[in-house]
């Protein structure tokens, strides 16, 4: 007997949100060539990841032009960071669609779709490697391979991967709207690839959070509990993820800039760069709200309090 066909919510209360989300998303397709890239290419002259993300800003000793690396060499790591959890998020999306095959045909598209969309971002995000990379000094390196990545985040349970894909989904749109729509400085290709990457997204956020409902209601509280332990192990992993990269990032920076930094700044410049990436991949989708309504109205009090006390050196570093 298909368990989910029988588990899931009333599909009645759910259908209108996936007929409006597979809506939308005929409505905002895109194309990488046709629409977002248009042969241009990237900017060097202009910074790729805005200050407000990057913070490049608080290491007041750079010159412009040191700041300017710093902030597209920590693009080119935004850019590789999302095709690396992308990797996780589509493969999760077409298990959670064969959840549906005999149920609402329209939450069937709509996560094919959106497993679609993390397959065409992947490509986008490669793609942008590959133009950066070729203008950028040789040494950079990505820490992480998105198949072992993906390979021991989908081990653990639905309930705590969904949790940390909404999570992520949400910053997208909190770092677009936010930080890099309101900068028109910024590279105008590197702007546009996060303004069409967030059109899909704001569909996404809409059915990770009915996914994620869904699984909580049939989980028992003692599953629940275990879900809780592994999306701390989870988040564990991605700041293991980050304390690499940055440290990578910092002396790929080091080694394309042609003077020397002083002790004291080198710390400083490796302190920052693991700030900024622990505001951009954690704690921004820690703070925001909807995803705090979410995680609360799924946990218990002392299920919350330990994720608050797991999160704690991360948000105090
Ligand atoms: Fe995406
Ligand atoms: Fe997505």
């Amino acid at each position: 007997m298909d368990t989910a066909a029988t588990t899931r919510s009333p599909e009645t209360a759910r259908a209108p949100r996936y007929a409006q989300v597979v809506r939308l998303s005929k409505k905002a397709e895109w194309q990488i060539d046709r629409d977002l890239v248009q042969g241009r290419t990237f900017d060097f002259s202009r910074k790729f990841l805005p200050d407000g993300l990057s913070r490049v800003d608080r290491l007041t000793f750079l010159s412009a032009d040191e700041a300017r690396l710093l902030s597209q060499i920590q693009g080119r790591t935004y850019a590789y960071i999302f095709g690396l959890v992308e990797r996780f998020i589509g493969a999760k999306m077409l298990d959670q669609g064969r959840g549906h095959v005999f149920g609402d045909q329209l939450a069937l598209e709509a996560l094919v779709r959106f497993s679609n969309d993390e397959i065409k971002h992947q490509e986008l995000f490669r793609r942008m490697e590959t133009m950066i990379g070729s203008q950028m000094p040789a040494g950079y390196r990505q820490v992480a391979n998105p198949n072992d990545v993906a390979r021991a985040v989908l081990a653990a349970s639905t309930w705590s991967v969904l949790a940390l894909t909404s999570h992520i989904e949400l910053f997208v749109q909190a770092h677009y709207a936010e930080s890099i729509a309101p900068r028109e400085e910024l590279c105008p290709l590197f702007r546009d690839v996060f303004k069409y990457h967030w059109k899909d997204e704001s569909q996404h956020v809409v059915l990770d959070e009915l996914e994620w409902k869904d699984e909580h209601a049939r989980l028992s509280p003692a599953e629940r509990d275990q879900a809780v332990n592994d999306l701390i192990t989870l988040v564990a992993a991605v700041d293991g993820i980050l304390q690499a990269q940055s440290a990578s990032d910092a002396d790929y920076f080091f080694g394309s800039v042609s003077r020397s930094f002083s002790v004291e700044e080198t710390i400083q410049v490796k302190a920052a760069m693991l700030s900024a990436y622990r505001w951009q991949y954690i704690i921004s989708g820690v703070q925001h709200p909807h995803f705090g309504r979410l995680l609360t109205s799924m946990t218990t009090p002392a299920q919350m309090s330990r994720i608050q006390a797991a999160l704690a050196p991360i948000m105090n570093s």
